[in-house]
């Protein structure tokens, strides 16, 4: 067991990559916290890792809104009495011409996928900090690096995480609190669905080594930060793209 009786914070966990990443790390020993904007998703997924023998509990958040983080925190801590691990992965995606993407839609991506991570991260901090211990993993993706046409509100907030992972990371250094990020290329997810819908082929003939993720592909990495294995590594960010970062498959 690699994180046994860890306590463990995912953002978004309701479905998807954070369902996946949640699982993963009961199923090596964590407790956990399901945070999300759905509530009733969360007490599915809450319901099913306690089926499974884990100490789960589903809390609601919308991780942009502070009061509602701090809540959220408030009741891991009076629950499990300490927080080890915080996952920040709710987020989500829109595709759209920069000429028209409203203020409002800016503002929204911004506030959760970006935002949402450093609220987070706040209201941890000082429990992390008085324990001389915490991992903290942020999902970002890999449009954080490369330029991509009609997301550029989605791309700015990704790659604002990585800048946001760097400086956490020498911030929290002292305080023996690890800061990393995995940055995903194309998931298999209901959140993805309808850009997968339209692009599938052409994704699936560029990833180098041929198939779009599963969830727990990405889970195993963030297991990997999480876990002691990782005690070494901080303020780095880790593409779990099946190459896709680095070139396109042979013959594109
Ligand atoms: N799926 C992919 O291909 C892919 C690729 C790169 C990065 N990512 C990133 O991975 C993360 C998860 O993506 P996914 O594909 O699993 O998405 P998803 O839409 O399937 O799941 C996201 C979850 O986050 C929750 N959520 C959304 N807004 C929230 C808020 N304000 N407060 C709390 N919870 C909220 C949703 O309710 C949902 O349960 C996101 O940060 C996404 O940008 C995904």
């Amino acid at each position: 067991m690699r994180v046994k009786d860890k306590v463990a914070i995912v953002t978004g966990a309701a479905q998807g990559i954070g369902e996946g990443i949640a699982t993963r790390l009961a199923e090596e020993g964590a407790r956990i916290a399901v945070v999300d904007v759905k509530l009733d998703m969360a007490n599915g997924v809450a319901k099913s890792l306690k089926e499974k023998g884990t100490d789960a509990i589903a809390l609601q958040a919308d991780t942009s809104k502070k009061p509602e983080v701090q809540a959220v925190v408030d009741e891991a801590i009076s629950h499990f009495k300490r927080i080890d691990i915080l996952v920040n992965n709710a987020g989500i995606h829109r595709m759209s011409k920069v000429t028209e993407i409203t203020e409002e839609t800016w503002d929204k991506i911004l506030n959760i996928n970006l935002k949402g991570y450093f609220l987070m991260v706040q209201a941890v901090a000082p429990h992390m900090q008085k324990q001389s211990y915490g991992k903290i993993v942020n999902i970002a993706s890999v449009a954080a690096y490369g330029g991509m046409p009609d997301q550029v509100h989605y791309n700015a907030s990704k790659g604002g995480i990585i800048s946001l992972t760097r400086s956490l990371a020498l911030e929290f250094a002292p305080f023996k609190i690890n800061v990393n990020a995995v940055s995903p290329g194309a998931v298999e997810t209901l959140g993805n669905k309808r850009f997968l819908d339209h692009y599938r082929e052409l994704v699936e003939k560029r990833i180098p080594l041929g198939r779009i993720a599963q969830p727990a592909d990405i889970a195993n990495a963030v297991l990997f930060l999480v876990s002691d294995e990782a005690e070494y590594i901080t303020g780095q960010c880790l593409s779990v793209c099946g190459g896709l970062s680095i070139g396109t498959a042979p013959g594109i």
